[in-house]
């Protein structure tokens, strides 16, 4: 059942190809996004103005990158909020707000609460799920379904890429409907997100020793830091929350620019910082943030662009990923960082599986 794989989670990670392909599919007709699920017209999207996506837990990190994408391609102001903070505050919501619900269970208590609130004070929800008939595909006015299937590890991976795909085609087509975004746009990003199933699928090809070579030096480890700027930062998040989940190694996420704000103080000899140094417009500030880990003693482990030769300088183990456009660096530096966190987790005799004091599906608060 767990397909000749030691453990369903590295099963899953490798279906994340698959899950690419099946989400796309059918999405792209006559140059268009076609994503009729949601049950609004081009009109009703064009009037959005404001954009909440509620979630918990790596859901809620989907909706970090999310974030990124719905501001640069559509220009909405958008909010990514915890679904526990949102439902017990008073968020300004109006009839042109649209609320993205996004859980792979569909049935986390929190979300749905949100959801519920939303929808009573007016606004449009669109729930994100993998679970057909699930409460959050119920109660929403429209919903997108993950193309995940069922997941069985109790962490996150192929349900999370399902919806950072399903994010970006949103993304894609708030940016359409703004009239922000022409055809020809729309075009080549939806070609360059098709390119990353392939891309991915290298990826579990060929980064195995250098994943390998990182997780043993991060293995005895009490703590450490993930870091980058942008959507690096999202993929962070995602990364260390990865990380704590399964091999209990106290991970935390910043935004690279914050570290001489307080977190720098941690590094000490052999304090392992994981810095997403992929190519983006910040690509330079991650290095120098880098560096400045470094010379405190920090042993550094990139995750960086392939061909960047430049990078072995500055760390002190890298795992390479293809390039891609910025806006889609999160499917592919993930798909590492999960991996990491899975062979931290063996190193350590964890079990992958089912870590821990968790439950696959939080159906109360
Ligand atoms: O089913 P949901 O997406 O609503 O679940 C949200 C979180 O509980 C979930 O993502 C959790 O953080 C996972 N264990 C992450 O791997």
């Amino acid at each position: 059942e767990k397909g000749g794989y030691p453990d369903f989670m590295l099963k899953e990670i490798h279906e994340q190809p698959r899950v690419i392909r099946d989400t796309l599919a059918g999405r792209l007709s006559a140059g268009s996004l076609v994503i009729d699920e949601l049950d609004m017209t081009a009109e009703e999207l064009n009037l959005v103005d404001r954009v909440y996506v509620i979630a918990c837990g790596t859901s809620y990190h989907a909706g970090l990158i999310a974030k990124n994408l719905i501001e640069s391609w559509a220009r909405i102001p958008c909010e990514v909020e915890v679904a526990s903070e949102f439902r017990y505050r008073n968020p300004i919501i109006t009839p042109t707000t649209l609320v993205v619900a996004v859980s792979q269970s569909g049935e986390t208590a929190d979300t749905l609460a949100a959801i519920r609130d939303a929808r009573v004070k007016g606004a449009k929800v669109f729930g994100i799920t993998n679970v057909v008939g699930s409460p959050v595909a119920r109660e929403s006015d429209g919903v997108i379904y993950t193309k995940a299937n069922k997941e069985i590890a109790v962490a996150s991976t192929k349900s999370f890429l399902g919806q950072v795909v399903s994010l970006t085609l949103l993304a894609m087509l708030l940016g359409q409907s703004q009239g922000e975004l022409t055809g020809g746009q729309v075009k080549l990003l939806f070609s360059e997100l098709a390119d990353t199933a392939e891309q991915v699928e290298r990826i579990l090809a060929e980064c195995t020793d250098s994943v390998d070579e990182a997780a043993e030096a991060m293995v005895d480890a009490a703590s450490a830091l993930f870091i980058g700027r942008g959507m690096g930062a999202a993929t962070s998040y995602e990364g260390a929350l990865k990380m704590k989940e399964i091999s209990y190694l106290h991970a935390e996420a910043y935004a690279a620019g914050e570290m001489k704000h307080g977190p720098i103080a941690l590094i000490d000899e052999g304090f392992p910082v994981v810095a997403i140094a992929t190519n983006s417009a910040v690509y330079d500030k991650v290095v120098s943030n880098l560096q400045e880990s470094r010379a405190r003693g920090a042993c550094i482990i990139a995750v960086a662009t392939e061909g960047d030769e430049d990078i072995k300088k500055h760390a002190d183990h890298v795992i390479y990923v293809p390039k891609v456009r910025d806006a889609f660096s999160p499917i592919t530096a993930s798909v590492p960082l999960q991996l990491l966190s899975r062979a931290v987790a063996v190193k350590r005799g964890c079990d992958v599986d089912q870590p821990r004091n968790l439950a696959k599906s939080v159906t109360v608060e």
